[in-house]
């Protein structure tokens, strides 16, 4: 029993004297998900290739779903789903006959792929549009159908290279309820995104990507903590004076004090009470953003 799905070791990619991906490791659990965060650039889709061995590594090795990526690519590819492949998408069939269709591909029985479709479009909220042909989907409704594409055949392993790219944020919000259910069927899960809200939300760990290189790992919360502290806010006209009692750095057109608060809740209490006799407009606790862990971890 391998208790990973994926795991790679010092996995890497050259492009002559470009290295799209250096040292990857990483090691993703069944029913988990595993978010590679970077910017353009940072070789998030080097290393999906790879792992989905439509790219051979320069060095290093990987395995996934207990098979050696370069050494067996085709017992890898019988384990995989991978989204992102609108073009095995048919414009003039409805979003039902388009996956009755790739059900019946993959060798599914008529029922079952009756059964799997209609499963599908219930969960990704299209059972209305599926009877529509896929030429008037939105983007996002697209974007969703290629996800249930990919998921007509169960597997245990499953890649979403920015799945969310270019979508508008209620479309967006769509999809991270539709990736959040995936890995109750208890999939692996190895989603690559630009945006720290998405990676935030979706992954169990994090893998930040800059020039091929990890920069950091850690579960949201980890990467949050290791940029700093907690902070509290305190919007009042009295800005000048909070600032004189307590410190912090002041923004006096927000007319705003902040303060670190390693204790959280404790701290905003006694900031409080300390500024009793003045009339506080507004006091609120602020975890630091992933946006600042991003930009922290990557700043050279
Ligand atoms: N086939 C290729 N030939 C040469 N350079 C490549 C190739 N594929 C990717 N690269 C380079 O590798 C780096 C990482 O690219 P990529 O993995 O696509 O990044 P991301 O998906 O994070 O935007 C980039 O500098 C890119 O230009
Ligand atoms: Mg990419």
């Amino acid at each position: 029993m391998n208790s990973y799905a994926v795991r790679t070791e010092g996995l890497g990619r050259r492009f002559g004297e470009t290295h799209a991906l250096a040292d990857l490791d990483l090691e993703v659990a069944p029913g988990t998900v595993l978010g590679l965060l970077g910017h353009n650039g940072a070789g998030k889709t080097t290393a999906v290739r790879i792992l989905t061995t439509l790219l051979a590594p320069t060095s290093g090795h990987a395995v996934v779903a207990g098979h050696d990526v370069a050494r067996e690519p085709g017992a890898v590819r019988a384990q995989i789903a991978v989204a992102g492949q609108e073009a095995s998408l048919d414009e003039r069939l409805t979003g039902r006959e388009n996956l009755m269709l790739l059900g019946r591909l993959q060798r599914l029985r008529k029922r079952e792929a009756v059964t799997r479709t209609g499963e599908l479009l219930e969960r990704f909220g299209l059972t209305e549009a599926g009877d529509r042909l896929l030429m008037t989907y939105s983007g996002g409704m697209r974007r969703r159908l290629d996800l249930a594409a990919c998921l007509i055949v169960r597997r245990p392993v499953v890649f979403l290279d920015e799945p969310t790219t270019g979508l508008d944020p209620a479309a967006r919000a769509d999809m991270w309820g539709a990736i959040a259910d995936l890995v109750t069927d208890g999939a692996a899960l190895i989603l690559t995104t630009q945006y720290l809200e998405e990676a935030d939300r979706l992954a169990d760990r994090i893998i930040v990507l800059s020039g091929g290189r990890t920069v950091a790992e850690g579960t949201p919360a980890e990467l949050k903590r290791r940029v700093g502290d907690r902070r509290v806010h305190v919007t009042l006209d009295a800005f000048e004076e909070a600032a004189r009692r307590l410190g912090g750095e002041v923004d006096p057109r927000a007319r705003r004090v902040s303060i670190s608060a390693p204790n959280g809740s404790d701290d905003l209490r006694t900031i409080l009470a300390e500024l009793e006799d003045l009339d506080v407009e507004e006091a609120s606790l602020a975890q630091p953003t992933l946006d600042d862990a991003f930009f922290a971890l990557t700043a050279t």
